[in-house]
Parts: structure tokens; sequence; C-alpha cells
């Protein structure tokens, strides 16, 4: 009995150990690579006064360190909860139920969660006089032509616009026109032609983009 034991133990470690055995793995490439600069594509829409996270990052990319890691703007911002601001389904799902738990309040709740959380699309539509719905048809439907504006969340032309913040509001200039719609940085002086004649924005030094109450006008 004990012997039979033994020799099972046996036979089911040698089959064991040939399964584990590096030779026997596959060495081919698996059917998916994912690459740093994988993923959906950033998208490319235009509003009259906002543009898609793609037009910008077109040429804010391939920035590299000196040991080579990617350290592109678009390729950091594209993974955090700004980013992903609208599409994050715990938000959609909380928002969702306030509506069904308060329906007669349904356009104050659907306008205040898109302000901060859908801020191109909710100030687009603020600015055209159109209400900022997110449900049915609203900027959640694929179908709305404010839908790509919604879901591209906390993007480049929403930070890079804000003037005078203040805690708790931010301000986006909507009178100008192409190409006079400025992209604050934090440089003074940036070469300007460049970007003017390809994205419709001019970028010039703004100092509300160094301190925190650019991020507070949300937060
Ligand atoms: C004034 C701006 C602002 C408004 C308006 C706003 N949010 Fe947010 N929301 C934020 C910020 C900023 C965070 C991230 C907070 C943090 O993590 O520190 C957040 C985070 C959340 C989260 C957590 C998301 C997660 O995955 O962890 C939920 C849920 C949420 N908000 C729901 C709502 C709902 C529902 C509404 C409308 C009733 C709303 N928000 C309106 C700014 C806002
Ligand atoms: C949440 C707000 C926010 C978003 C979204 C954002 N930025 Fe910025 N960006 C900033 C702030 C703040 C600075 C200044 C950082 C500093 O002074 O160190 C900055 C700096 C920059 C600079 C100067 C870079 C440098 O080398 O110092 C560029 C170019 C830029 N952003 C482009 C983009 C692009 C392109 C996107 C979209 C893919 C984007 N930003 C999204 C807030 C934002
Ligand atoms: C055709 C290429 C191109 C496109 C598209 C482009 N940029 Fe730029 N951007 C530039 C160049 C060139 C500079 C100036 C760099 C310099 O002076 O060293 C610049 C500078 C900036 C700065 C820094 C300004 C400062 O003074 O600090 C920011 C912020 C910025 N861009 C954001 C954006 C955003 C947001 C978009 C999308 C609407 C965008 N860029 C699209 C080429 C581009
Ligand atoms: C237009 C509104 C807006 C502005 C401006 C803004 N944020 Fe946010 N931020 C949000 C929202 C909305 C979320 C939450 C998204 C979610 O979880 O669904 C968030 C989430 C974050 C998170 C993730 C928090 C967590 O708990 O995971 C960080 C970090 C953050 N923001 C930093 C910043 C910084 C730094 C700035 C300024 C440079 C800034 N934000 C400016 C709206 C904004």
């Amino acid at each position: 009995m004990k012997r039979t034991f033994v020799a099972c133990l046996a036979l089911i470690s040698f089959i064991l150990i040939s399964c584990g055995s590096p030779a026997e793995q596959s060495t081919e490439e698996p059917a998916v690579t994912r690459t740093q600069s994988g993923g959906m594509a950033l998208v490319n829409f235009e509003t009259p006064d906002f543009s898609g996270s793609g037009n910008c990052a077109m040429c804010h990319v391939s920035l590299n360190d000196s040991a080579g890691n990617d350290v592109s703007i678009g390729s950091h911002w594209r993974s955090t909860m700004m980013a992903n601001a609208a599409k994050d389904p715990f938000w959609q799902a909380k928002m969702a139920s306030e509506v069904a738990r308060t329906p007669e309040l349904k356009e104050v709740i659907e306008a205040k969660c898109s302000s901060c959380h859908m801020p191109m699309a909710y100030t687009q539509a603020d600015t055209d006089g159109s209400p900022a719905l997110l449900l049915g048809n609203g900027f959640l439907n694929t179908g709305n032509p404010l839908n790509p504006a919604a879901m591209d969340g906390v993007s480049c032309t929403v930070c890079h616009q804000i003037v005078d913040p203040v805690l708790g509001t931010y301000f986006i200039d909507t009178t100008t026109e192409p190409p006079d719609r400025l992209i604050y940085g934090p440089y003074e002086n940036p070469e300007q032609t460049i970007m003017m004649n390809t994205s419709d924005f001019r970028p010039v030094f703004g100092e509300q983009i160094a301190g925190s109450v650019l991020c507070g006008t949300c937060h």
C-alpha cells in the first residue's frame, strides 16, 4: 500500500515536472501584443470651442527620457481617471441612480454631473444654448453630436483653456475664434505658428497653469 502511494506520488511529480518544463512551453508570440502606445486611439473631433485629445497628441508625442521610456503627455494622460471621467462605469451608474431616485430633478442632475465629468460637451452645449443632458438622446448616446467631446473626459483643451480659475468653477473663454483661441502653457514666448496652422489654437504663456486653483476648479 505504502509502495503504491510512493509510486503514485513519483508519477504525479514526473507529470507535473514535464508539463512545467520550459522546453515544452510554446515560444510563439501571443496573438495580441500590447505596447505602450496600444489601446483605443485618442479621438479627433472638433467643436467650435474644443478639440479632441488625438488632435493635440499628434504633435505632443514621441517624448522619451534618457532610458528610452515613453513620457509623452498623451501616453500618460490617457490612462488617468480624468481621461476616463466620462467612461467611468461607477460615475455613470451613480449619475443614473440619482436620476432614478429623483426624476423631477433629471435635467439639473445631468447638467451638474456633466459639468466636471464631461466638461467639453457641457461647456459647448451651454455656449450653444442647448441643454446638457446625458441619458436618452443625451451625451452618452453615440448618436449625439457632442458624444465624442463628452467621452474624451477632462481633456487637453479643458485644462489648457481655463482662465481666471476660482475654487469650484472653471471659466473658458468661448468668444474667441480660430486662430485666436488661446491654449495656456507654462512657458513664455512659445513658437506659435506651427500649432496655430494645424490646430487652430494659439499657444501662450498663462500663469494660472502653474497654480493649484486650476485643479481646484473641479476638485
Ligand atoms: C465640481 C466638479 C464635479 C461635479 C459637479 C461632479 N463631480 Fe464627481 N468627481 C469630481 C472629482 C474631482 C472626482 C474625483 C475625486 C477624487 O478622487 O478625489 C469625482 C469623482 C466621482 C466619483 C468617484 C468615481 C470613481 O470611480 O472613483 C463618482 C461616483 C462621482 N464623482 C459621481 C458624480 C455624480 C453622480 C455627479 C453629479 C451629481 C458628480 N460626480 C458631479 C468632480 C465633480
Ligand atoms: C488636468 C489638467 C490637464 C490636462 C487634462 C492636460 N494638461 Fe497639459 N498641462 C497641465 C498643467 C498644469 C501643465 C503645467 C505643468 C508644469 O508646469 O510643470 C501642463 C503642461 C503641458 C505642456 C507643456 C509641457 C512641458 O514639457 O512642460 C504641454 C505641451 C501640454 N501640457 C499638453 C497637453 C496635452 C497635449 C494634453 C492632452 C493629451 C494635456 N496637456 C492635458 C494640465 C493639463
Ligand atoms: C502641429 C503641431 C501641434 C499641434 C497639433 C498642437 N501643438 Fe501644442 N505646440 C506645438 C509647438 C511647436 C509648440 C511650441 C513649442 C516651443 O515653443 O518650444 C506647442 C506648445 C504648446 C504648449 C506650451 C505653450 C506654452 O507657452 O507653455 C501647450 C500647452 C500646447 N502646445 C498644447 C496643445 C494642445 C492642447 C493642442 C491641441 C489643441 C496642441 N498643443 C496641438 C505644436 C503643436
Ligand atoms: C474640468 C474638471 C477637472 C479639472 C480642471 C481637474 N480635474 Fe482632476 N478629476 C476630475 C474628475 C471629474 C475626476 C474623477 C474622474 C472619475 O473618477 O470618474 C478627476 C480625478 C482626478 C484624479 C484621480 C483621483 C482618484 O481618486 O483616482 C487626480 C489625481 C486628479 N484628478 C488630479 C488633478 C490635477 C492635478 C488637476 C490640475 C492640474 C486636475 N485634476 C484638474 C475633474 C477635473
